[in-house]
């Protein structure tokens, strides 16, 4: 019998209608169009608004989508995995709440965390449950609510991120498709530099936590930086060295999506000209664990069967990572409801 492989089978996606451009947000801190655009490379971002409107609000329409483009029966869906850091609630798990609503009625949930490496690293986990034997229709929804812990008076972080969230269908195959390799590390040092410090169990929130602006993202974006560029084009570049790919075999580099000089860093390394390098920071900011499946999401309609892609990200931690994979099928499944 041939190896059990695990291979993305189909795509959903969900971004909120509401745009936040550059230009509002001249009017909301001290930064300009100009700013933004060449120092990270976003115009716009979506933004998710209204009472009651957390991460699963998308996550449930991004799943609704991939369970209809797949023609699955939600009660088939085995596992559902929600990559995410900005849960609904500290608990119940946000992954039990989209499965409810989803009518992922007897999926086993649950909620992970690898802040922007999160869709990478529920990947992992999901494709080797999948190699494992032990399922075969996993849902990984992986996505953001950033601006529930943007700070929209700190002109450092306030023009970064954005509202999103992608889902993917993930099967078995015994074709040499799908998940082919990966290399996910950890760099303790980046804790201090990318974080809210205020709501976890060493500082739970409290009216002076609030005034602090403890609830809000707090980035060292310098030091960040350095990282991310070196860490995140390393990791792609032994990937492809270990799987003994030239820069000619790579047909997508999937970076996530943070700034466009970290992305530009990447595709250099590697030598993949622009045309092959997904980005859409400039539309949707950076989505944290979102990112890279909204590319895909984006991008589906001009895949094929058997394309190589590499995938990469840094985060928070830094947890980061690199992954090889093979896609599975040609082109876009049905509509996405997006133009
Ligand atoms: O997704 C998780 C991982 N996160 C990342 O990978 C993010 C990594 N970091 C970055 O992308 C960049 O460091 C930022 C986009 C966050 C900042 O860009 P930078 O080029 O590193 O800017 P900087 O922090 O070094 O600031 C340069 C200047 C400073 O002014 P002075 O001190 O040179 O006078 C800042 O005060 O730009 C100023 N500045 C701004 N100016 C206008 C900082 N933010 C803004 C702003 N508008 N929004």
């Amino acid at each position: 019998m041939a190896p059990i492989n695990a291979v993305i089978t189909g795509i959903g996606g969900y971004v909120p209608d509401e745009v936040l451009t550059n230009k509002d947000l001249e009017r909301m801190v001290d930064t300009s169009d100009e700013w933004i655009t060449t120092r990270v490379g976003v115009k716009e971002r979506r933004i998710l608004r209204g009472e009651g409107k957390g991460l699963s609000y998308m996550a449930i329409r991004a799943v609704r989508q991939l369970l209809e483009k797949t023609k699955t029966d939600p009660s088939e869906v085995e596992v559902l995995l929600c990559a995410t850091t900005t849960p609904d609630y500290a608990f119940p798990t946000t992954a039990s709440i989209i499965a409810y609503e989803t009518g992922c009625i007897k999926a086993f949930t649950f909620d992970m965390q690898a802040a922007c490496s999160g869709f990478l690293y529920g990947l992992e986990i999901a494709a080797n449950f999948i190699r494992a034997g032990r399922y075969e229709k996993i849902v990984l929804v992986a996505g953001d609510k950033m601006t529930s812990m943007t700070d929209y008076t700190d002109r450092n972080t306030a023009p970064l991120f954005g509202d999103g969230c992608g889902a993917v269908l993930i099967e078995p195959t015994e074709e040499n498709y799908g998940w082919v390799d990966s290399i996910l590390r950890t760099e303790g040092i980046g804790r201090e530099h990318l974080i809210m410090w205020g709501g976890g169990s060493v500082l739970p929130l409290t009216h002076e936590g609030i005034d602090k602006r403890l609830n809000y993202i707090y980035q060292d974006g310098k030091v960040v930086f350095k990282y991310a560029v070196a860490y995140m084009a390393d990791v792609a570049a032994e990937i492809v060295e270990r799987n003994h790919l030239s820069k000619e075999d790579i047909d997508w580099v999937v970076p996530h999506q943070a700034n466009k000089r970290i992305i530009d860093a990447a595709g250099k390394r590697l030598g993949v000209p622009e045309e092959k390098i997904m980005v859409n920071i400039e539309k949707f900011g950076n989505t944290s664990a979102g990112s890279i499946p909204l590319c895909l999401w984006e991008w589906e309609n001009r895949l094929h069967k058997g394309d190589n892609m590499i995938l990469a990200a840094f985060g928070a931690g830094f947890v980061y990572g690199a992954a090889y994979l093979k896609w599975g099928y040609d082109g876009q499944r049905s509509d996405n409801g997006q133009s």
